[in-house]
């Protein structure tokens, strides 16, 4: 039986150990905030609907989300937990199950979380548990000598034998909605916190002689939360070190697993490397073969099969055919189009240039705005002037145009197929098809020519 499934997420929280200006759930796990990937879990989980609670003054965390498909519920007052679920129910159907989670809790897989709802569909209260070395912080799980469950004591609230329990509350649970509601209903904040805690309905279930099923996660970084840095730094390499296990499961070979950083999605062919310390972000495709050397940053780049990328490259909305050579130290900003087989080489940076198949800009040149055909040689140096300082102009370039290095294309300017630019030249006017253009001051030579000396220094 599957029951119409409502989910309640609770991003109240302040964060004040972030020690921020940001909303703890805004802050960024591989490049997407906390409760970015709480409400993608969520939405995998197929619900009715999705509440998010958040806190007085959290209008930041709705407006990050414009897409979501979620209900933002406001917990004026940071009451407790209870309080928190509180909020959200009026608007929760009484036929469904509810199930809670965390904004701040990042990486908790579905496949833990579909017991729960289970569980809950039979009417259960079913609760997420974790066996901790450390359980410092956490609310601790009651349990008769058979084993059952019987409640929840939050730390605050322990005596020390509570304490020594190492079974901990990860905070998540699923209930049947017109249960939690009444429970929720009955709640006091007679505690040491003097807050409506959530875990005090486990104990109202055990009280009616309801089934609570307590589900124990095996992997405790599954169900951490985010509380501070360093927290967010460790889940942060939890989450990368699971990212780089699965492509390497997958056949791309990374060179180290530990030096990896991938925030966003990652497609490879086949026999992809990639060096150390790089960065992708946004969507990346690397075709067959591609290499990808250290310390480059990708974000939002497509390369074609067999395409070189060499090490300290930054290339941003680009797409590189294939058996391309890019680097080291290039830069590709957004509207790069590269064709197959065309070189950029080291301090080259191109803007919304299109390069043709074959063609290379090999040294410390500046492309903008620019269509280039095919077999093109871009000397070193060369620079488009696309901007007067008002307007971006184009530049095109024909088939087999040869630049000369440290050249000038003052845009708009047209250069024609097979045309030939002398060295040092500033290109003001379109260069004709096939002849040799160039503007330079002509060379002389004064003969017998002396440097200047150094004078004397004077005595003293
Ligand atoms: C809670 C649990 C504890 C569990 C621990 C796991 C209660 C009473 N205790 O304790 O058993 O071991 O989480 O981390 O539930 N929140 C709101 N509004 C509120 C209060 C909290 O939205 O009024 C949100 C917070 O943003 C946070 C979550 O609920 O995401 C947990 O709140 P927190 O104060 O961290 O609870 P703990 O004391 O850690
Ligand atoms: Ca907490």
């Amino acid at each position: 039986m599957t029951a119409r499934l409502e989910i309640v997420v609770l991003a109240a929280g302040q964060g004040t150990r972030m020690k921020s200006d940001l909303p703890k759930v805004l802050h960024p796990l591989a490049g997407r905030p906390l409760l970015g990937h709480v409400i993608a879990t969520a939405g995998a989980l197929c619900p009715a609907r999705t509440h998010v609670v958040y806190g007085h003054g959290g209008e930041r965390v709705l407006t990050r989300f414009p897409d979501a498909n979620v209900l933002w519920v406001e917990q004026a007052e940071r009451l407790g937990t209870g309080h928190a679920v509180m909020q959200a129910m009026p608007g929760v159907d009484d036929a469904a199950v509810v199930l809670v989670l965390y904004g701040d809790v990042p990486l908790v897989p579905t496949d833990l979380l579909q017991p729960l709802v289970a569980a809950a569909t039979t009417g259960a209260l079913a609760i997420l548990t974790v066996e901790l070395a450390n359980p410092k912080g956490y609310g601790r799980i009651l349990r008769n000598e058979q084993g059952a469950v019987l409640g929840i004591v939050e730390e605050k609230d322990a005596s020390d034998a509570q304490r020594g329990i190492r079974e901990g509350n990860t905070g998540i649970l699923a209930a049947p909605a017109h249960r939690l509601r009444a429970w929720l209903a009955a709640l006091k904040n007679s505690n040491a916190q003097g807050e409506y805690y959530l875990t005090d309905v486990v104990a109202m279930a055990v009280a009616e002689n309801l089934p609570v099923v307590a589900h124990c996660a095996q992997d405790e970084d599954d169900v951490l939360g985010v509380n501070d840095k360093l927290q967010l730094a460790h889940l942060e390499r939890v989450y990368q070190r699971r990212q780089a296990e699965r492509l390497m499961r997958e056949g791309v070979t990374l060179l180290d697993p530990a030096r990896f950083d991938l925030r966003g999605t990652l497609e490879c062919g086949c026999d992809v490397t990639i060096d150390v310390g790089v960065v992708i972000e946004g969507h990346v495709k690397l075709g067959d073969r591609v290499t990808v050397g250290a310390h480059c940053c990708l974000r939002d780049v497509e390369l074609g099969a067999g395409t070189q990328l060499r090490p300290m490259s930054v290339l941003e909305e680009a797409l590189v055919g294939p058996d391309c050579r890019i680097g080291p130290f290039a830069r590709l900003r957004p509207g790069t189009v590269l064709a197959g087989h065309a070189h950029v080489g080291n301090f080259v940076e191109l803007k919304n240039a299109q390069v043709g198949e074959g063609s290379k800009v090999n040294h410390l040149s500046y492309v903008g705005d620019t269509v280039m055909g095919r077999d093109v040689n871009v000397g070193a140096g060369t620079i488009t002037c696309n901007y007067d300082g008002a307007n971006k102009h184009r530049t095109v370039i024909g088939d087999r145009a040869f630049i000369g290095s440290d050249s000038q294309l003052v845009a708009p300017v047209e250069i024609g197929a097979d045309a030939t630019i002398g060295a040092g030249s500033t290109v003001t006017r379109d260069a004709p098809a096939g002849d040799l253009t160039l503007s330079r001051a002509p060379q002389k030579s004064i003969a017998g020519w002396k440097r200047p000396v150094k004078k004397p220094k004077a005595a003293g």
